[in-house]
């Protein structure tokens, strides 16, 4: 069995190493250095369409992964099955679910799934008359298309708000994806994400858990891909399980294929818990990273065989568990991120396989090699799992180890999953 994924990041690591199981090959592209202990990284970017249906044609790769944004909204798993190859992932149809936040916040409308209230403008002034009107501070200005998880400013007065709008529509900060923006109501509450399979029939959720997305301790720095994990999330209980099942998920799932829309793979959904219930912040088409590398760690089912089942619409009878406890993860990024940092430097306290045995596992994001080293190669480096009987525990063992790795500049989070 020959399996090419696509991507070469820390969740890509993830999938790599689900997959990996005797007798089955696989291939990552571009992958990156860590991921090449358990890979054949090949050269290709993650975007090139043709260059990836040209690889898994003549490489007679039997499935293909798709898990990054940019390539499921731009069409590749359509480009790959037309081609006759077999993929995991949501078609460009159902991709647009997060390729436009337009799309999403109008669907949740149509369909009734709670969200923030929210309306849509390409016009500056008629956004910023909107703003005036709804007077209510902070308020959320987003860009409807992919922006790296930057599109996102959160403005607590009204300069502050204007100056968003205009930079969006009129300065072109966001290139395309600003040429929309949605405008919407602040919730308040705690967030967590739920990363769930779906074939379009039925919908099931891997563990919860909660991402920190600003740079800093104690929230504060700029917004990030992610600087670490902890999983279960603790506001996620049963009660709010079941209101996100019935409002949110089945609904969602129900209101792509009403559309015409099936989404196939994983539908990641950002909720938050405010006190009239669960909502939608936002969906991702997509395993999140590093939400991945830490509910992958406890997933205990083979995720061959759930990929399988989504593809084949057989989801339903796939028994899902997870292994008992929690786990973390923390992100190590390069100094400056997620601004500009610099790459190339050297890491040390990792083994020649880019591993320590200090912690469960060390998913590299962005890494290579130079003259027989790992080097920094991206903005987040390193990604520390470690698993434990309870969060605290994971938390403990993670902080103990994590200072015998590192690199010039490099910096992580010291509170991932509260103060410890
Ligand atoms: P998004 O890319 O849509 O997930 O937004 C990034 C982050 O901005 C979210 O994880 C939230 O922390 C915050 N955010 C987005 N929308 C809202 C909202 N309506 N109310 C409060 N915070 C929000
Ligand atoms: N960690 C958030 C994301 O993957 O979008």
């Amino acid at each position: 069995m020959r399996i090419l994924v696509v991507g070469g990041g820390g969740r890509e690591h993830a999938t790599v190493k689900s997959l990996a199981k005797e007798g089955r090959e696989i291939f990552c592209a571009p992958g990156n250095a860590g991921i090449a202990n358990l890979a054949t990284c090949v050269d290709i970017k993650t975007n090139d369409i043709d260059g990836i249906v040209k690889f898994a044609t003549e490489n007679k790769i039997d499935l293909a992964v798709v898990s990054q944004d940019e390539p499921l909204v731009l069409g590749m798993v359509d480009a790959l099955q037309n081609a006759g190859i077999r993929a995991f992932g949501p078609n460009k149809a159902a991709a647009i679910i997060e390729g436009s936040k337009a799309f999403s916040k109008d669907l949740m409308k149509k369909y009734n799934i709670p969200t923030a209230k929210y309306e849509k403008f390409t016009d500056s002034e008629k956004a910023i008359n909107y703003i005036k009107e709804q007077n209510s501070y902070p308020t959320v200005i987003k860009a409807s298309g992919l922006a790296l998880g930057k599109g996102v400013i959160i403005a607590e007065n009204f300069e502050d708000a204007k100056e968003a709008v205009i930079e969006m529509l009129e300065g072109g900060k966001f290139g395309e994806s600003g040429n929309e923006i949605v405008i919407e109501e602040f919730l308040t509450g705690t967030e967590v994400s739920v990363l769930a399979f779906t074939d379009g029939k039925c919908v099931k959720p891997m563990i919860s858990s909660k991402d920190h997305k600003r740079a800093f301790d104690g929230d504060k720095g700029l917004n990030t891909g992610g600087m670490g994990v902890i999983a279960p999330n603790p506001v996620y209980t049963k009660d709010v399980e079941k209101q996100a099942f019935e409002q949110i998920f089945i609904p969602t799932i129900n209101a792509m294929n009403a559309e015409g829309r099936t989404f196939k793979g994983v539908l990641y959904f950002g909720l938050i818990i405010t006190e009239q219930g669960p909502k939608v912040i936002e969906y991702n088409c997509r395993f999140g990273d590093p939400e991945a590398q830490v509910c992958l760690s406890l997933l205990d089912t083979d995720l061959l065989e759930i990929m399988n089942a989504v593809i084949d619409g057989q989801l339903e009878k796939v028994d899902f568990s997870n292994k008992e406890g929690a786990a973390i993860i923390v992100m190590m990024c390069s100094g400056g991120y997620p601004e500009s940092y610099a790459k190339g430097k050297e890491i040390s306290g990792i083994n020649a396989d880019g591993q320590s045995d200090k912690f469960d596992y060390i998913f590299h994001s962005g890494t290579a090699i130079k003259d027989g080293k790992y080097v920094s190669n991206g903005g987040r480096v390193l990604g520390f799992v470690c698993l434990g009987k309870d969060v605290k525990d994971a938390q403990d063992k993670v902080y103990a180890n994590i200072d015998s790795v590192k690199f010039e500049n490099s910096f992580y989070r010291h509170d991932i999953g509260g103060k410890i």
